[in-house]
Formats: structure tokens, sequence, C-alpha cells
């Protein structure tokens, strides 16, 4: 009998131990002690030993030879804060208090908070205009756009960046459906191209001083100097063009040649407005059918023709 006891008291004895093993590591903190886990990342995968979370292991994050990463330091608190807490067992609740800092658009911790633990590391570069920019006052979270646990970070990759807008920019998403856009969909432009969404120093956060530098990071050769130049070209090419979409070919914001109709009611050949009625044999149909006005003046970014004034080669 008493043998039995004494089994069944020491069964319940290493229950306990074992009990106190997986929700503590023995020696564990009080309520609201701030410590790190003693075993740091390995008491963390205790737990949380299954895909995604432990796919930051294979990420630049957890290159623990690089004294600038968290897992050179706190391992999984180095992001998630001091979290022994979280690993506490309090009697008659299922789930664990929180960890320090949970990530994500709709996450207990404060937006602001979680992008502190991130700009800890991050501050300068790309985000030398974070603070004031959009999507820091528009309160997003480095983590919505960012996923760290994951082989490889999709708004990282071309192909999968633009999904990853889309989420929150449905009007661009729209536009990218149009016959007329920008190879997004195919991978080779992204909006990362076009946009720092970090901040900027230019407007509606693009990467370079203003449209036309953007523009001409690929489009070079509209760059000029042409001998002779369209002035709302100089200007601006969206006075003209669209970057998201158009249903227009060309990225155009409208078609010819009510396009060019918005600033040349005068030209000195017919200075009226053309219409439908305009149609040949009675009227300038030459001016309004297929291509309109660039069926003589092709050279609408600028001529380098010592003829081409009048943009027409
Ligand atoms: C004893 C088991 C256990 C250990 C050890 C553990 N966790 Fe957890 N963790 C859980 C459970 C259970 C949940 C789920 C809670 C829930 O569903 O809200 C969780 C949830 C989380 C979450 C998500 C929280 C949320 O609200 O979405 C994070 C982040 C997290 N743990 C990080 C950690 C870190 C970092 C460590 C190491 C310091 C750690 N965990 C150690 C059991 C554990
Ligand atoms: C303890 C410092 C530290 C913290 C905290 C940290 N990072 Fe990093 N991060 C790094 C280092 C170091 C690298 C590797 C940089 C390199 O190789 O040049 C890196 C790389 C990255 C990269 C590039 C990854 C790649 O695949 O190329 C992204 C994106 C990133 N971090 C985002 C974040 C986000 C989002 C957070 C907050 C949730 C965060 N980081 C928190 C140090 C940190
Ligand atoms: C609106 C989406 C978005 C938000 C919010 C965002 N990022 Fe990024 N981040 C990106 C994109 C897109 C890239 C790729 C940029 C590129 O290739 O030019 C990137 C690249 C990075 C990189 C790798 C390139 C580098 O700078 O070394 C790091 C690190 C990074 N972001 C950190 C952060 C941090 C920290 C925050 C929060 C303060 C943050 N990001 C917020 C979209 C975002
Ligand atoms: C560079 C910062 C960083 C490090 C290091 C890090 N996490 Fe996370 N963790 C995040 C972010 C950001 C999220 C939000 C989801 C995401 O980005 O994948 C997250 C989400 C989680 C979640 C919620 C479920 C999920 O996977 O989405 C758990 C659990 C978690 N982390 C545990 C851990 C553990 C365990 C470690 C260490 C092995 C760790 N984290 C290391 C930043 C980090
Ligand atoms: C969580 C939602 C969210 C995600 C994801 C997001 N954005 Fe934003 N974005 C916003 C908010 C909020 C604003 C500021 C309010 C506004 O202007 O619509 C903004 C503003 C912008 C602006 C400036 C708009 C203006 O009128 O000046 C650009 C450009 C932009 N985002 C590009 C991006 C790009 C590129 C990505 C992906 C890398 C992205 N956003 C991902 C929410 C988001
Ligand atoms: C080819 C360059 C280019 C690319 C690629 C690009 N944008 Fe833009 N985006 C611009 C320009 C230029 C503006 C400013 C438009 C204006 O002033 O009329 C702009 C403006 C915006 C705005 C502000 C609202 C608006 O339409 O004026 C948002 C939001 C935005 N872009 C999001 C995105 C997202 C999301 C992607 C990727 C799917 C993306 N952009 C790709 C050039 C680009
Ligand atoms: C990252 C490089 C890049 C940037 C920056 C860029 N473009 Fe493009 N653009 C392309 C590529 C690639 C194509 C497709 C060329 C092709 O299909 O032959 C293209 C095509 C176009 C077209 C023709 C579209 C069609 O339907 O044939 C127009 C118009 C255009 N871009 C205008 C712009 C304007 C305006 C800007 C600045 C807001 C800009 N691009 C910025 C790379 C870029
Ligand atoms: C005055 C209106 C106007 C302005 C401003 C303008 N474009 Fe265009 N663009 C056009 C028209 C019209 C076409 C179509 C030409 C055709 O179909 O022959 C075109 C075609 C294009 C194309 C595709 C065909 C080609 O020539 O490569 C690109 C790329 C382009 N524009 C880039 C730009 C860039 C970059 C800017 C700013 C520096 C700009 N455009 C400013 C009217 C304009
Ligand atoms: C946003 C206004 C605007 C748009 C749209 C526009 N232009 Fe112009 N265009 C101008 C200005 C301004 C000048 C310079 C006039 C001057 O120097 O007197 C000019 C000059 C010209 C000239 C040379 C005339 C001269 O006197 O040297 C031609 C030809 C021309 N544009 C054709 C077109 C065509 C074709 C289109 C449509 C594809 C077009 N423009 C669209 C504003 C515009
Ligand atoms: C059939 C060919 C043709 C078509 C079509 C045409 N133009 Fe012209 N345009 C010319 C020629 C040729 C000149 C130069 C006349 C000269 O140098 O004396 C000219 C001159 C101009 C000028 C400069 C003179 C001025 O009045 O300032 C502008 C602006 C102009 N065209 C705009 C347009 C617009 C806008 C359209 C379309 C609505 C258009 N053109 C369609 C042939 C054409």
């Amino acid at each position: 009998m008493k043998t039995k006891t004494q089994l069944a008291s020491a069964l319940v004895f290493l229950f306990g131990l074992l009990m106190a093993f997986t929700w503590s590591d023995g020696v564990l903190a009080e309520e609201g002690d701030e410590a790190y886990a003693k075993g740091g990342a390995q008491d963390c995968m205790e737990c949380h030993d299954t895909q995604p979370t432990t796919l930051v292991l294979h990420t630049p994050h957890a290159m623990a030879g690089d004294a600038r990463t968290p897992f050179a330091s706190q391992e999984c608190e180095s992001c998630h804060g001091p979290s022994s807490d979280h690993m506490r067992k309090v009697p008659g609740e299922l789930i664990p208090p929180p960890p320090k800092v949970v990530f994500g658009q709709n996450s207990i911790t404060p937006i602001e908070d979680q992008n502190e633990v991130c700009m800890s590391c991050h501050e300068g570069g790309l985000r030398i205009n974070w603070t004031g920019s959009e999507h820091h006052s528009g309160d997003v979270a480095c983590a919505t756009c960012h996923t760290v646990h994951a082989l490889k970070d999709p708004v990282l990759v071309k192909q999968s960046q633009d999904e990853v807008c889309y989420a929150c920019h449905v009007e661009q998403k729209a536009q990218s459906f149009r016959r007329s856009r920008h190879p997004i969909k195919e991978g080779k432009v992204t909006c990362s191209d076009c946009h720092n969404p970090h901040g900027s120093f230019g407007p509606t956060l693009l990467k370079y001083s203003n449209v036309n530098e953007t523009c001409y990071s690929c489009h070079t050769e509209k760059r000029g100097p042409f001998l002779w130049e369209h002035a709302p070209v100089r200007d601006d090419c969206t006075n003209c063009h669209t970057p998201h979409g158009s249903s227009q070919p060309r990225l155009l914001k409208i078609r010819t040649p009510y396009l060019c109709q918005q600033c040349h009611i005068e030209a000195f050949h017919p200075s009226t407005l053309y219409s439908g009625d305009d149609i040949l044999p009675f009227g300038a149909g030459e001016r309004i059918l297929a291509k309109g006005c660039l069926n003589c003046h092709p050279k609408v970014h600028g001529s380098n023709h010592p003829g081409g004034v009048r943009l027409t080669r």
C-alpha cells in the first residue's frame, strides 16, 4: 500500500516538474517581470516548432554570426521583447499572457511600439524619410508589408510585391487590369521601382525628386535635351500619361486628338475643336482619325531634327 502512494506522489511530482519545465524555464519570472527567457530561442521553440514560425531561422535575421542581427543578441526576443512572462502558465487560463511585442496591423501592441523595434536596427537608408511619411502617419506597421517568418519576404520579390500593396490600394489594383499598363504582373516592373514606400523627398512617395526623374530612370531616351522641346513633356509626364493603367493605348489619360486639344484649341490649322462631325469627306478627318494629331506630329516628346520645330519629324 505504502509503496503505491509513494509511487503516486512521485508521479504527481514528476508531472508537476514536467509542467514547470514546459510552462516556465524552472526559476521563472514572477508576474509583471520583464525578463528574457533563459534558454533564448530554444525556449520559444519548445512550443513554436512549426512553420511558418521556424522559417525565420533561414533568413538574414537568424545569422547569429553577424553581430547586427537579432539572433546575435536576444534571438526571438530581440523582436518580440522580453517574454518569459509569456511562458508562465496562469492557473485557470488556457492561453498564456501574450509576449511583450506582437506584430501586425491589428495587433494588441500599438503600431508605433512595433515599428520602434524594427527601426532600432533599420533607421536610415531607405527609411531616412519615414517619419511623417504617408505610411507613417497612416499608421501602417512595418510588419503589415513585411513578413519576417518566411523564407523570402513576399514584398521584396518583384512578382509578389504588388499583391501586398493591393491589399490596401484597391484603386491601383483596378487600374492594373486596363489594356495599357506597365508590365507589373509580369514581374518586370514593380511598385518600388517608382515609389519608396518608406517615405521620400519627392511627392506621392516617389523614389526620385519628381515624376519626370522617376520616369527617366528607365525611359532615358525621353530625358533629352531636345533641339525642339515640347513644353508639357518637360513639365510633367502625367500631363498626358497615367502611371498605373489606362483604357487608352500607351498609358494615355485620354485619346488623341482630345488629349492635344486640352491645350491646343487655337492651333492655326483649324482652330476649332475637332469632333465626330469632322469625319471625311467634309471635315478635318486626318486630324482625328487613327492617331489623329500624331499622324503629322509624331515627335510629341521632342525633336532633334533641324526642321522639327512643329514636332513633325
Ligand atoms: C509553453 C509554450 C510556449 C512557449 C515556451 C512560448 N510560447 Fe508563444 N505562444 C504559446 C501559445 C499557446 C500561443 C497562442 C496564444 C494565442 O493563441 O493567443 C502563443 C503565441 C505566441 C505569439 C502570438 C501572439 C498573438 O497574440 O498572436 C507570439 C508572437 C509568441 N507566442 C512568441 C513567443 C516567443 C518569442 C517565445 C519565447 C520567448 C514563446 N512564444 C514561447 C505558447 C508558448
Ligand atoms: C536586432 C536588429 C534587428 C531588428 C530588431 C530587426 N532587424 Fe531586420 N535585419 C537586421 C539585419 C542585421 C539584417 C540583414 C541586413 C543585411 O544583410 O544587410 C536585416 C534584414 C532585414 C530585411 C531584409 C531581408 C532580406 O531578405 O534581405 C528586412 C525586410 C527586415 N530586416 C525587416 C525587419 C522588420 C520588419 C523588423 C521588425 C519586425 C526587423 N527587420 C527587425 C537587423 C534587425
Ligand atoms: C507600405 C509597405 C512597406 C512598409 C510599411 C514598410 N516597408 Fe520596408 N520595404 C517595402 C518594400 C516594397 C521594400 C523593397 C524596396 C526596394 O526594393 O526598393 C522594402 C524594403 C525594406 C528593407 C530591405 C531593404 C533595405 O532597406 O535594406 C528593410 C530593412 C525594410 N524595408 C524595413 C522596414 C521597416 C523597419 C519598416 C517600418 C518602419 C518598413 N520597412 C515599412 C515595403 C514596406
Ligand atoms: C526580426 C524580428 C523577429 C524575430 C527575430 C522573430 N520574430 Fe516572430 N514575428 C515577427 C513579426 C514581424 C511577426 C508577424 C508575422 C510575420 O511577419 O511573419 C511575428 C510573428 C510571430 C508569431 C505569430 C505567428 C506567426 O508565425 O505569424 C510567433 C508565434 C512568433 N513570431 C514567434 C517567434 C519565435 C519563436 C521566434 C524565434 C525563433 C521569432 N518569432 C523571431 C518578428 C520577429
Ligand atoms: C495597410 C494598408 C497599406 C498597405 C499594405 C500599403 N499602403 Fe500605401 N498607403 C496606405 C495609407 C493609409 C496611405 C495614406 C493615406 C492615403 O493617401 O491613401 C498610403 C499612401 C500611399 C501612397 C501615397 C499616396 C498619396 O496620395 O500621396 C503611395 C504612393 C503608396 N501608399 C504606395 C504603396 C505601396 C507601393 C505599397 C506596397 C509596397 C503600399 N502602399 C502598401 C496604406 C497602405
Ligand atoms: C511607372 C512608375 C509607377 C509604378 C510602377 C507605380 N506607380 Fe504609383 N504613382 C506613380 C506616379 C508618377 C504617381 C503620381 C501620379 C500623379 O501625380 O498623378 C503615383 C501615385 C500613386 C498613388 C497615389 C494615388 C494616385 O493614384 O495618384 C498610389 C496610392 C500609388 N501610386 C500606388 C502604387 C502601387 C500600389 C503600385 C504598384 C502596384 C504603384 N503605385 C506603381 C508612379 C508609379
Ligand atoms: C522601372 C522602369 C520603368 C520606370 C521607372 C517607368 N517605366 Fe514606363 N515602361 C517600362 C517598361 C519595361 C515598359 C514596357 C515596355 C515594352 O513593353 O516594350 C514601359 C512602358 C511604358 C509606356 C508604354 C505603355 C504601352 O502601353 O505601350 C509608357 C507610356 C510609359 N512606360 C510611361 C512611363 C511613365 C510616364 C513613367 C513615369 C511615371 C514610367 N513609364 C516609368 C519601364 C519603366
Ligand atoms: C503632350 C503629351 C505627352 C507628354 C507630356 C508625354 N508623353 Fe509620352 N506619349 C505621348 C503620346 C501621344 C504617345 C503615343 C505615341 C504613339 O503612339 O506614337 C506617347 C508614348 C510614350 C511612350 C511609348 C512609346 C515610346 O515613345 O517609347 C513612352 C515610353 C512615353 N510616352 C514616355 C513618356 C515620358 C517618360 C514622359 C515624360 C518625360 C512622357 N511620355 C510625356 C504623349 C505624351
Ligand atoms: C498640357 C498642355 C499640352 C498638351 C496636352 C499638348 N501640348 Fe503641345 N504644346 C504645349 C505648349 C505649352 C507648347 C509650347 C507652345 C509655345 O512654345 O508657344 C506646345 C507646343 C506644341 C507644338 C509646337 C508648336 C510650336 O509653336 O512650336 C506642337 C506641334 C504641339 N505642341 C503638338 C501637340 C500634340 C500633337 C499634342 C497631343 C499629343 C500636344 N501638343 C499636347 C502644351 C500642350
Ligand atoms: C495633316 C497633318 C497634320 C495634322 C493631322 C495635324 N497637324 Fe498640326 N501642323 C501640321 C503642320 C504641317 C504644321 C506646321 C505648319 C507650319 O510650320 O507652318 C502644324 C502646326 C501645328 C502647331 C503649331 C502652330 C500653331 O498654331 O501654334 C500646333 C500647335 C499643331 N499643329 C497642333 C496640332 C494638333 C493639336 C493636331 C491634332 C488636333 C494637329 N496639329 C494635327 C500638320 C498637321
